[in-house]
């Protein structure tokens, strides 16, 4: 049993989406989560570069006592989590892993397909990840990192999303992709918009299925704190930077919440 922090981090805000999904299914945990919206994006730098931002990050969150490292990003989990295991003696734990479980369990056809940034989907840990599971499922990749920019101006329900969509997915689901892991922590705010179109896509939301994986570490290791429905947890939420539009994606990723995001610059 263990009072200590959970510590999470992305590259920007995207990972509150994971930061929910934990709280929505520990609430008595105690989280600690840092945006480096200052360097954010990660997914079209190079993975020397994201290895030492995430290195940086880790650091912090070690110095704060943490019991556990999520890494809420899919960029930072494919270039950096091995090095990062390397670097501390706490569970570190990253989205990649989780999302493939799950969709190698939902497959149906012998067919997964990945959608992430560049940085993700260059590095080809899904690939690898998947293969380590079953080496004859079929595996189709797609960069869309157009995704990005797009979600965060809030260009959700509109015609250039739509035709983003048909751009990056249309020859996936021609390929006779069904099932598709959602490689990048913005992603699950396309969903409707991508099931509107393809309706019998099933899509894998990363966030969702790292929080199960959670709570199965922190019981395994005898770390999770002591159940009690009057005990709610504490969340304490850090960015690099504070922008103006950083309120609004706060809400649009995190839903309605009273927790302040207070800004901290982490330089190695
Ligand atoms: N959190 C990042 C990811 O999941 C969002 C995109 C980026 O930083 O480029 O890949």
């Amino acid at each position: 049993m263990s009072e200590r922090a959970i510590g999470i981090f992305d590259s920007g805000i995207g990972g509150l989406t994971v930061c929910k999904a934990i709280h929505d299914l520990l609430p008595g945990e105690n989280i600690i989560y840092f945006g480096d919206t200052a360097r954010f994006p990660y997914g079209t730098r190079s993975k020397e570069t994201i290895i030492r931002y995430s290195g940086e990050i880790t650091g912090y969150l070690i110095s704060r006592n943490v019991k556990m490292i999520v890494v809420a990003c899919n960029t930072a989990s494919a270039a950096a989590l091995d090095f990062l295991r390397g670097e501390v003696n706490i569970p570190v734990v990253g989205v990649i892993e989780a999302g493939v479980r799950a969709a190698c369990k939902r497959i149906k056809n012998r067919i997964i397909g990945v959608i992430g940034t560049r940085a993700t989907i260059n590095s080809l840990s899904y690939v690898k990840a998947i293969r380590q599971l079953d080496p004859e499922i079929k595996i189709f990749q797609q960069q869309a990192t157009l995704f990005v920019p797009l979600i965060e101006e809030g260009i959700i329900d509109s015609e250039i999303t739509r035709l983003t969509v048909k751009n990056y997915l249309q020859e996936l689901y021609e390929q006779g992709v069904r099932t598709l892991i959602l490689g990048c922590t913005h992603f699950p705010l396309l969903k409707k918009t991508i099931n509107d179109i393809y309706s019998d896509l099933d899509l894998v939301d990363t966030g969702i299925e790292i929080a199960a994986e959670v709570e199965k570490i922190l019981k395994e290791k005898n770390l999770a704190i002591k159940d009690d429905i009057n005990n709610k947890g504490t969340i304490e939420l850090y960015a690099s930077d504070i922008t103006e539009t950083l309120e609004r994606l706060k809400e649009m990723f995190f839903g309605h919440n009273d927790t302040s995001i207070t800004k901290l610059v982490i330089n190695g």
